[in-house]
Parts: C-alpha cells; structure tokens; sequence
C-alpha cells in the first residue's frame, strides 16, 4: 500500500537532540520562515484553535461580520466563523488555479467586510499583497498549505496576522498551531485564557513544546531525579523548552526542505511524461517551480475519467483519491454565507472539485513507491487516450 501521507516515524530526529549542531539557527530564515514582527505570538494545540482565539478578538475590534474566504478553502475556518457570530463570503478561485487571485479578493472587499483569509492551498502563495488596499478590514494569511513558501518572510510581516498549522498531514508532524499578530488580547488574563503568550524569540521552541508533548517524546527528555524517576513535564512548558528542543524542531524543517524539493522536482517530472501532460491540464500552475507543499494535485481534462483513474490507482494500492475542498453548501447552511456576486456560482470551484485528483505526498514515497506510482499513473492514463 502506498498511504497518501507517511508520517515521520523515526528515531533519527531525536537523535539530534543530544548533539545539537552548530549554525542550524540560521535555517528558519533561509527556508523563508523567518518571524514577522508581530507583537504577539501564540502557540495552540490546532490552528482552528488560534483561528478561533484571533476571530474572538477581532470581533471586539469592529462591527463588521463579513470574513471573505476562498471558495476552497478547509471548511473547518468557515465553519468557525458561522459559529462565532460572522457571515462568509466566498470568492471563486481562478480559472485552473486552487486560489483567487489578490486582485479578484481586493475587488469584494467592502464595508461589511471584518477581514480577508488568504489561503496558500497546495502551496500557491500570491507574491504582492499590496493589491490588498488598506482599509477594508484586516488581512490574515493562513500558511497551512504553504509553511515553507519562499515569500512568506515578506508577506507575513505585511498582513495583520499569520497563522500556521503543524498538525499531521501538514509535512512536519510537531502538531500543534501558531498565532502571529498585530494585536491581541490586552489584558495577561485573556492571553492565557485562549493561549499563551510566547516571547518572539522563542516562537519555534513553542511548537517543538508541541511535537514533544504530543509524541510523547519527552519521557527522553525530562529531566530525572538522582532516583531515576522523571519529573512530569506538562504543564510547565518552560521546563521543555531549550536549545536542545529547537534543535529538533529544526532538524525536522530541514528534512521537509528536501522533501518539498522532492516533491516539487517529481511533480514537474510527471508533467515531462506524454501520457500525464496528454490526460492532464494547468501544468503551469501545478507543476510550477514555485509550489511549496507536499501535496500534489493532477487535473484531468476530460473530468468524466476521474473516478476510473483513482479507482485504477486504488487498486494497485496507491491511496490517490478526489481533491479540492468541499464547495460551501456541502458544509454550510445556505442562510449563513454569501457569495461573491462576480463570483456567479463559483464555476472555477466547482470545476476543481470535479476533475482534480490527490496524489500520494509525493516528497514522502520511497524511489520504489514513486516507481510504482508513475508506472501505475502513466499505464491508466494512457488507456484513456
Ligand atoms: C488551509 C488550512 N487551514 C487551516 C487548517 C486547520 O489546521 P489544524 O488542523 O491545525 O486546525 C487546515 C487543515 O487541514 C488547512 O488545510
């Protein structure tokens, strides 16, 4: 079986915890990741969560109940919104693309609007955001789908606030959820009571707190008493938090450089083969050097072929299956959220739901996995033409 995610399960990281390498500080900048300047930063257990805690805020910083969303986007956010008293308004996506462009976000931005959610979905980031006028309410990049973007050093600092997911599925496998942003709760109170608060610097070491907690991995690393029993570590996250957990931390970034270069170079390879570039569109876009995530889509042209690709695939154990995000009425009551009326009925959306195919994490298959999947790919399709 080849899994559509292959979560890392080793032991090697761990190892780099008791031989933290020199120089490796420097990583999170050259990846792009640097840190925004925001005045406050706040680690989660989930990025819904931080996304819950900066819409709970934000709703006593204006009186505007619009947030503007991409027609695909993780239903879990607009979901969010409609429970926290917010009305969603959905944007189409671009002909052949996962997101909208800037520009068509910027022209349904209107008084009603509390804020807009730009979504790297498969890793497409827009590169300019000051197509974003100030004014029309705040602007929050959900870096999901895009966590090691070559733009997001310079974007993030320009919007009012980043949120960032490291939960399973998402390359790195710490878990948790990260909040930067312009303003926040004032009061210490209301900080911890929906986080807690992290000096700046220690923003990385808060999420690799996160990866320990949750793997159970710091049963290695606590310290023990002279009778070798060992101090529980949770909730005294200070305790945890030390070079030597950010080196984990950044142990793992560092191989998930190499596997979104994997996957980025094994995509573009795909789109080299006759019989992928024949059955499937928008190569410019989906195999573009520019993506900066695992995930990888394929969209058929002929959308009626879909389900006997997968099924083909499935068959031969490779866990591909429909891609995109659900459309909103499929999460939504149609009463709760709005859209976009030059968006007509998000035709691009809908589109993408129909003919786009998942593949495995392509960064994360073995040489024999990868082999078997283009073998497999190429022979389907090929049948099709
Ligand atoms: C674009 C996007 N935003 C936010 C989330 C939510 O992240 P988390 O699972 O950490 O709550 C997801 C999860 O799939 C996502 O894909």
């Amino acid at each position: 079986m080849i899994p559509r995610y292959q979560p890392i399960s080793d032991l090697e990281d761990l190892a780099t915890i008791f031989s933290p390498q020199d120089g490796r500080s420097d990583l999170l900048v050259r990846q792009g990741l640097s840190l925004p300047d925001h005045t406050q930063l706040r680690a989660y257990a989930s990025a819904r969560e931080a996304f819950r805690a900066w819409l709970e805020e934000l709703s006593q910083r204006t009186t505007a109940r619009g947030i503007l969303f991409s027609a695909q986007i993780c239903p879990v956010l607009p979901k969010l919104a409609v429970r926290l008293g917010f009305v969603p308004y959905f944007v189409d996506v671009d002909e052949g693309a996962p997101t909208p462009t800037l520009a068509k976000l910027q022209g349904a931005r209107t008084k009603s609007i509390a804020a807009t959610i730009v979504s790297p979905m498969y890793g497409h980031a827009p590169t300019d955001v000051s197509v974003l006028a100030p004014g029309h309410g705040e602007i929050l990049f959900d870096w999901a789908q895009g966590l090691l973007h070559l733009d997001a050093a310079a974007l993030s600092n320009r919007v009012d606030a980043n949120l960032w997911s490291f939960g399973i599925g998402k390359g790195l496998d710490a878990g948790g959820g990260l909040l930067a942003s312009q303003s926040g709760p004032e009061k210490a109170h209301d900080a911890r009571a929906s986080g807690f608060v992290v000096a700046q610097t220690a923003w990385a070491k808060a999420v690799a707190f996160n990866a320990i907690a949750a793997s159970g991995a710091w049963r290695f690393l606590a310290p023990r008493d002279s009778d070798g029993s060992v101090h529980e570590p949770v909730p005294h996250q200070a305790r945890l938090i030390g070079p030597a957990i950010y080196g984990l931390w950044l142990s793992r970034l560092a191989r998930y450089a190499q596997e979104i270069e994997i996957a980025r170079q094994r995509a573009r390879s795909l789109f080299d083969m006759p019989e992928v570039a024949a059955a499937c569109a928008y190569a410019e876009t989906f195999a573009s050097s520019r993506p900066t995530h695992l995930r990888q889509v394929l969209r058929l042209r002929l959308p009626d072929r879909r389900d006997h690709v997968v099924n083909d695939l499935w068959r031969a154990g490779i866990d591909a299956n429909h891609a995109g995000e659900p459309l909103p009425n499929q999460y939504l009551d149609t009463i709760t959220f709005q859209v976009d009326a030059a968006s007509d009925g998000l035709p691009n959306a809908r589109r993408f739901v129909l003919d786009s195919i998942r593949l495995p994490f392509l960064g994360r298959l073995r040489q024999d996995q990868w082999m078997q999947l283009v073998e497999r790919l190429t022979g389907v399709l090929r049948a099709q033409t």
